[in-house]
């Protein structure tokens, strides 16, 4: 059975005491009201270490929110998988959007880094998805395809099971703006379907694929209702302990 995941992108919003007493909140209140899913939070690379103490690993998750497409040198304010993993993390989001438009992560850019992170014993949640432009010309079901034949399907079986999906339609993210979860079952089934034709019909069933973009406590429970989205990656309202938590709740 694929695991249900409710995971957190800090993105640049918290200096390292904000941080700390975030995950200091969430684990107190998770601690005190078991989760019904995975819970992973994702923050920046100064945040790691020293959260990575402050909660209990059996109920919170933690990774980083991007790693460095190099192994190891003289590569000035990079930051390596090694790097991440030695903090005590265990995911890495890569091929957010706003690192494929802001810093021009290219597939293949994205393909090493995915390569590097598996080395280094990291789960990887790959993010696809389509701009409004594309989704207007209807074309979101080939992005999302060219996306993950770009950077993951030339993984082994194997190596996929490490691989998360998580579907963010750009137009919803941090616009307040969610795809409906008609809208999101369609395109996640259509996910699972690619993935069962690359990698087997166990693998895709396997494979968890979840929502990203505006999401909340209040659309959280239609859209983890749906059958293919297996939970979120959640941005804004991963940032205050009730809002997050109020998603992590739709599981109950
Ligand atoms: P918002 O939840 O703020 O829309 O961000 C989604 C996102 O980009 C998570 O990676």
């Amino acid at each position: 059975m694929r695991k249900k995941i409710v995971a957190g992108n800090w993105k640049m919003n918290k200096n390292l005491q904000e941080g700390i007493e975030l995950a200091k909140e969430l684990n107190e209140a998770l601690s005190a009201d078991k989760p019904n899913c995975d819970v992973v939070i994702c923050t920046p690379f100064i945040h790691l270490a020293k959260v990575s103490e402050i909660i209990d690993h059996e109920t919170i998750g933690l990774g980083a929110e991007n790693c460095a497409d190099k192994q190891k040198g003289a590569y000035t304010g990079e930051v390596s998988a090694e790097m991440v993993k030695s903090t005590g993390a265990e995911y890495v989001i890569l091929g957010h959007s706003e690192r494929r438009e802001y810093y021009n992560e290219t597939p293949e850019i994205l393909k090493e880094k995915v390569l590097l992170a598996l080395e280094n014993g990291l789960k990887v949640i790959f993010c696809i998805g389509e701009s409004l432009e594309q989704r207007e010309k209807n074309q979101q079901n080939e992005v999302v395809k060219a996306e993950l034949e770009g950077s993951v399907f030339n993984l082994s079986k194997e190596e996929f099971a490490n691989i998360v999906i998580a579907y963010e339609p750009i137009w919803a993210i941090g616009t307040g703006k969610t795809a409906t979860s008609e809208q999101a079952e369609e395109i996640h089934a259509y996910i699972r379907s690619v993935i069962e034709e690359k990698y087997g019909k166990e693998t895709a069933e396997n494979t968890s694929i979840l929502y990203g973009g505006s999401c909340k406590a209040s659309n959280a429970p239609e859209l983890f209702a749906k059958p293919d989205i297996d939970g979120g990656l959640i941005g804004g309202a991963s940032l205050k302990c009730a809002d997050f938590k109020g998603i992590i709740d739709a599981w109950k």
